[in-house]
């Protein structure tokens, strides 16, 4: 069975966007979360563009590769201007969970409207036997309240923004996690853990 995976960038403090996030303001003003992106030299072999420090690159690639399929939430697709009408992934295929309909949805995307399950077994058919991303802090919870993630990472940036969208909402229990690697690279720490069952 594929594997479920939320990689997130996040502040210190738990935020994935900062304050005022939306179309045409991009993660508000915690644009900086995602520098890391692009202050190295080390290009990624999946993301055109996207030039990394040589440990940063190792770890973002090694994740981007195992991902065929991505489950954004609404708001992410507001906030990213639906991705222009494609995927925030050069390889994977984009599926929206929203509860209503969603005019701008494209012949490249899917839209599910009947709830996380629904959604990431959409994911999973679409990604041919590849893992399944989650983006957005809401669809997160949802997947992590359904016992559907299989491994959360944070791409955790060394700055307190005070405020913004979290990483993770409320939960009815706990989740327990294993650490399966820290590497700490410049202008970012990847810690990446599994779920445990
Ligand atoms: N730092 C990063 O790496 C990173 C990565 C991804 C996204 N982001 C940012 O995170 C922000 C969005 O995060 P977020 O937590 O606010 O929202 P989100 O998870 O993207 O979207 C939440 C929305 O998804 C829909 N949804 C969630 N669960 C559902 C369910 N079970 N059934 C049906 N619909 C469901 C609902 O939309 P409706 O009820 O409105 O239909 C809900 O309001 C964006 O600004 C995005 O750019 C940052």
């Amino acid at each position: 069975m594929s594997k479920v995976l939320a990689a997130l960038a996040v502040s210190v403090d738990g935020y994935i966007t900062g304050r005022d996030p939306g179309a045409g303001r991009g993660l508000g003003d915690g644009g900086m979360l995602f520098n890391w992106y692009f202050d190295g030299d080390t290009p990624s072999q999946v993301f055109d563009g996207f030039k990394l420090s040589a440990p940063s690159a190792r770890v973002f690639d090694a994740l981007a590769g195992r991902v065929g399929a991505i489950v954004a939430g609404r708001n992410t697709y507001e906030d990213s201007e639906h991705f222009g009408g494609g995927s925030p992934h050069p390889r994977a295929r984009l599926v929206v969970l929203s509860h209503r309909p969603v005019p701008e949805i494209t012949d490249r995307q899917t839209l599910v409207t009947t709830g996380i399950q629904d959604a990431i077994a959409a994911a999973r058919e679409a990604a041919g036997g590849k893992d399944v991303g989650l983006m957005g802090g809401g669809v997160v919870t949802e997947a992590l309240k359904a016992g559907l993630v299989d491994e959360v990472i944070l791409h955790q940036v060394p700055i307190l923004l005070g405020g913004g969208r979290p990483f993770f909402q409320a939960l009815p229990e706990h989740v327990r996690l294993r650490l399966v690697e820290a590497v700490p690279a410049p202008g970012v720490t990847h810690l990446h853990y599994e779920v445990e069952r």
